[in-house]
């Protein structure tokens, strides 16, 4: 096995295990805008409209969740050097997330079939199920102790407790209403899937990601644990305060004070780590992750308005921010370096130096090298007039600017997969190549075939760093 940093990239998973949530994810982003050209203005007037709820979901499960299935299959055996077991479990949960968020669209918006909320638990149920199990197998299984690894893990068990609070609530929309604390439930589902499954995973993927590719020294270990604390005593103490106190006792504060002393040292470790990060340049994928933290920082000030205010517009934008603003940019980020590096490196990396081959660069088109910034950056500041406005003409341009966000990345997709190896007959004779063992002799700093092999060492990090 070659390591890279810390990185296993030996691990990494067939290229179409990733890829089916890649291109799904986007055709979601589609249905989204379809949503809001159909019910336009309807969807602002409360949250919890079984349409809003629906068109929350096709943002939440649709696209980021589809996304970041894909991202943890491809990065846990590359971060945390274990393979995800059962891999032939992916299609099946690729397949059943697709039917989950359509029956639960479906379900909440039309009278199509009695039995359509029945199959989006299923749907959803299994794929979750069969996501978090062989995903928790494998990252207990790691000996790595990385941050990352525990934020996975911390990620994994929130996105359990979504998917059991979003269960109750699809059988209460199927059958009545249970007689609970419904507040308290539906804020206790937000806070784990927003600030839980999607906060934390992002926060532990930053901590080993973005000093890799702004090639900038990894925060220290101790502010890393002492955030994934303070956040954990949040998403623990926040329900259990919801229940069984009420704002007036400073008890009910607590864990916000654990969450935002947690927050306040990761701004500041991301501040001085990206402060003394040795790549200046500030390509693509940097520039959304500039966008997703400053949005993260509004969202979270509109946290704080909203419990002050308790108006709806104040909610609605704090998750239009949070959603688009600050998740959706972390993702499109990392997409314009995953994709073309994965199919960089599982069809071309074997072949470096061997026969010519493209650039990690060739494999993303320079058309959306341009736009794919400024589109998405339209689609936040559209959301936003449109929240604030609620005026239909607003609302279609944010539907197209969607619409024209996810086609960018679909011929991303498209262009990038588009690239194929060399046929058989124009590659050189390998067998004999690995039978001749003279070409392991070759000298440091001479040209040799071996730098085939160079992906494994040294040459890694500049490759990610294209
Ligand atoms: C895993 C399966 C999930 C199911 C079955 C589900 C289901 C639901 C349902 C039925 C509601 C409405 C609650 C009510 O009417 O009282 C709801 C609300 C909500 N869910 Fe989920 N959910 C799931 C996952 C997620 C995830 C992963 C996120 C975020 C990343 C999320 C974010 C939200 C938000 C923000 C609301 C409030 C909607 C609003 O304010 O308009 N859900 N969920």
């Amino acid at each position: 096995m070659f390591s890279t940093g810390g990185l296993h990239i030996d691990q990494a998973p067939p290229l179409h295990l990733p890829f089916r949530f890649f291109v799904t994810a986007p055709i979601f982003l589609i249905l989204t805008a379809v949503s809001l050209l159909v019910h336009g203005q309807n969807l602002l007037i409360t949250p919890l409209a079984p349409e809003t709820i629906a068109t929350v979901h096709l943002i939440a499960l649709g696209w980021i969740c589809m996304v970041m299935f894909g991202a943890m299959i491809q990065m846990i055996p590359v971060l945390a050097g274990v393979p995800v077991p059962w891999p032939r479990l992916v299609p099946w949960v690729h397949g059943l997330l697709v039917m989950g968020v359509a029956t639960m669209y479906l379900g909440l918006t039309t009278q199509i079939h009695p039995w359509m909320l029945l199959f989006a638990s299923f749907g959803l149920g299994g794929a979750v199920i069969l996501f978090t199990i062989p995903v928790l197998k494998g990252l207990f299984q790691t000996p790595s102790r990385h941050p990352t690894v525990m934020a996975m893990r911390i990620a994994t068990f929130c996105l359990l407790g979504v998917l059991t609070l979003g269960g109750i609530f699809l059988g209460e929309y199927a059958h009545g209403f249970l007689d609970m604390d419904r507040i308290a439930l539906v804020m206790t589902h937000l806070l784990w899937g927003l600030m839980g499954w999607v906060g934390v995973l992002i926060v532990g993927v930053s901590f080993q990601v973005l000093p890799m590719f702004t090639m900038a020294q990894e925060i220290p270990r101790k502010h890393a644990l002492l955030i994934l604390s303070g956040w954990s005593l949040f998403l623990i103490g926040q329900p259990l305060t919801l229940y069984f106190s009420n704002t007036g006792q400073w008890i009910f504060w607590l864990p916000t004070a654990f969450f935002f002393a947690a927050i306040l040292l990761y701004g500041k470790s991301m501040v001085v780590m990206l402060g003394g990060r040795k790549r200046r340049k500030i390509d693509a994928t940097l520039r959304f992750w500039f966008l997703g933290f400053a949005s993260g920082l509004v969202s979270l000030i509109l946290m704080v308005s909203w419990t002050v205010l308790d108006a709806e517009w104040n909610r609605f934008l704090f998750g239009g921010v949070f959603l688009l603003g600050c998740v959706s940019s972390i993702l499109l980020g990392m997409l314009m370096k995953i994709i073309p590096f994965l199919v960089w490196f599982h069809r071309f990396s074997r072949l470096a130096g061997l026969v010519e081959i493209p650039m990690m660069d060739d494999l993303i088109p320079p058309l959306a090298l341009r736009w794919q910034f400024p589109t998405h950056l339209l689609v936040v500041i559209l959301m936003i007039m449109a929240v604030l406005s609620n005026w239909e003409p607003m609302i279609i341009l944010l539907a197209l600017s969607l619409i024209a966000e996810a086609s960018l990345l679909l011929y991303t997709l498209w262009f990038a997969l588009g690239h194929k190896p060399p046929q058989q007959e124009a590659l050189p004779d390998f067998d004999s190549f690995f039978k001749d063992t003279s070409w392991m002799a070759a000298k440091p700093g001479e040209t040799s075939r071996a730098i085939a092999f160079e992906i494994g060492t040294s040459k890694f990090p500049e490759i990610i760093n294209y």
